[in-house]
């Protein structure tokens, strides 16, 4: 096996107090795949790290970070330092140096909702060009159910079956944005999908470190010993598909929750209760039940679509996930609808708007609620002032037509109306009685419901949120 004993040091610039470290390659510098590769190299590994767009390399290789997510800059500084941790461009000059490679490249969705798996089949064509000797291939991307047999059949048909030997494996990620290194370091579960021993032995090797919490905890000061991480072994087509199913499944829980905040609603209910008291069965869970104007990000929109058409193309009935988009979607038209019934005439009117974000600790835009609401208030035409702490570059791209301001304040300044749409600290932590006296009505519509109501009614604002009975739009009689 391609380890290396390593001397136990007690310096904090070596995390890994005992065992074995490896050299990995890490294809893919985006989210998963820095937040992968330098984790990897905190817990004692040394890690290359490949992408084939030189300028993010380069941004990397200079101290810089290509996107925000909170611990990650510290890390990738500290591994690079180390010595432990490197970007490159090209995959050839990583695979003489590794034995265990992941694939960490983009699969996103194609128009009919099918992922794109175009970046994983060029990587596996480098691959298979110029890899000697054995080499195990992870696929981390999120990918459809039986990519790994796919990969397994390309190596077979493009690979030098003298030279080149391989298994493949599939160990899904499952990083949320905004806290990706704590759930590196502290995972509910480690997941490998294999084909033979030796795959799951060496995936085993390369986990140990955080399946036996024994590193140096580099988020939590004070981190104690933790439990082992359970390590789930299965075939590769379960591994595949456990990552669909538990994004799809979470999604689920948030569109069923919002369905009833809209009968909370027209009944006179109140939802938050409703979800707390659903979510303290413990075979329900009280995660992923907060009503809202519903999930957004690269992940959950694509992949529910995506796993929609794996079921599709399995001939499964997959109607339930469906409804999941569907009632996803029509957040937006409820929340819209809101505000165009408080407004009266939205045209001329003037919204601000806290935050952008798909959720809060994100610069990420993708599918962000809060973009398409501000679309459709511009169609209306709202002006719109918007404020996020950290994903104002991105939005600006996708719709350069409103105003950015520096603070929250300043896009409350003279509002009609504001709409808190990011749950983000700075903005919860807000002087309500400034933020009344500025606006021209103080006016909250809270599409996170972040806020508590009593306390911003006392401060004097009329309040709207999501699934409350204090807005009932009709009530239905008793015994109908
Ligand atoms: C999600 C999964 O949670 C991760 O486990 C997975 O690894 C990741 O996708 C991925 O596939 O890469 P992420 O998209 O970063 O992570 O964000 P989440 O925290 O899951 O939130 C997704 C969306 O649901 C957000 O828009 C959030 O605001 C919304 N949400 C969440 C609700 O509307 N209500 C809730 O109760 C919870």
């Amino acid at each position: 096996m391609f380890v290396v004993r390593f001397e136990v040091e007690e310096s904090n610039s070596l995390r890994w107090r005992n065992g074995n470290h490896m050299n990995i390659t890490v294809i893919g510098a985006g989210y998963v795949g820095l937040i992968t590769a330098s984790g990897l190299a905190e817990t004692g590994h040394r890690v290359i790290c490949v992408d084939d767009d030189q300028g993010k390399v380069d941004t990397l290789n200079a101290g810089g970070m290509p996107f925000y997510e909170p611990g990650l800059g510290g890390l990738v500084h500290r591994n690079r330092e180390a010595g432990r941790l490197e970007f490159i461009s090209r995959i050839e000059d990583a695979l003489a140096q590794c034995q265990v490679i992941f694939i960490c490249v983009g699969t996103p969705p194609l128009e009919n909702g099918e992922a794109d798996l175009s970046s994983v089949e060029l990587v596996a064509r480098r691959i298979s060009a110029s890899a000697r000797g054995y080499h195990l291939v992870i696929e981390k991307s999120t990918v459809p159910v039986q990519t790994g047999r796919r990969l397994q059949k390309h190596f077979s048909i493009y690979g030098d079956n003298a030279q080149f030997h391989y298994d493949v494996a599939s160990n899904p990620e499952f990083l949320r944005e905004g806290s990706g290194v704590e759930d590196f370091f502290h995972p509910d579960r480690i997941v490998v999908g294999v084909d033979s021993a030796k795959a799951a032995e060496l995936l085993e090797e390369v986990y140990r470190p955080v399946l036996e919490q024994s590193f140096v905890c580099p988020i939590h000061e004070n981190c104690g010993k933790r439990p082992r991480v359970p390590f789930v072994v299965t075939d590769i087509n379960s591994a595949e598909l456990i990552k669909h199913a538990s994004n799809s499944f979470l999604a689920m829980k948030i569109s069923f929750v919002n369905m009833i905040a809209d009968l909370c609603e027209a009944v006179g209910a109140d939802a938050a209760k409703v979800a707390e008291a659903i979510g303290m069965d413990s075979r329900i869970g009280g995660s992923f039940l907060k009503p809202g104007i519903g999930f957004g990000g690269s992940c959950f929109p694509k992949d529910v679509q995506a796993f929609v058409r794996v079921g599709q193309s399995a001939g499964c009935d997959f109607n339930l996930l469906r409804e999941v988009e569907r009632i996803n979607q029509r957040r937006i038209d409820l929340f819209v609808g809101k505000i165009k019934n408080e407004l009266w005439v939205v045209r001329g009117k003037r919204i601000g708007v806290w935050g952008l974000a798909f959720k809060p600790c994100t610069d990420d835009v993708r599918s962000a609620p809060a973009l398409a609401i501000i679309r459709r208030l511009l169609a209306e035409g709202a002006v719109v002032r918007a404020y996020d702490p950290q994903a104002m570059e991105k939005a600006k791209a996708q719709i350069p037509e409103i105003a950015y301001c520096p603070d929250a304040y300043s896009a409350a300044q003279g509002a009609d109306a504001v709409l808190a749409l990011t749950e983000w600290e700075e903005i919860l932590r807000l002087d309500l009685n400034k933020v009344r006296q500025i606006m021209a009505r103080p006016l909250i519509f809270d599409g996170r419901n972040m806020f508590s109501r009593t306390a911003v009614i006392e401060h004097g604002f009329e309040y709207v949120d999501v699934g409350s009975g204090a807005h009932a739009r009709k009530h239905v009689p008793a015994g109908r």
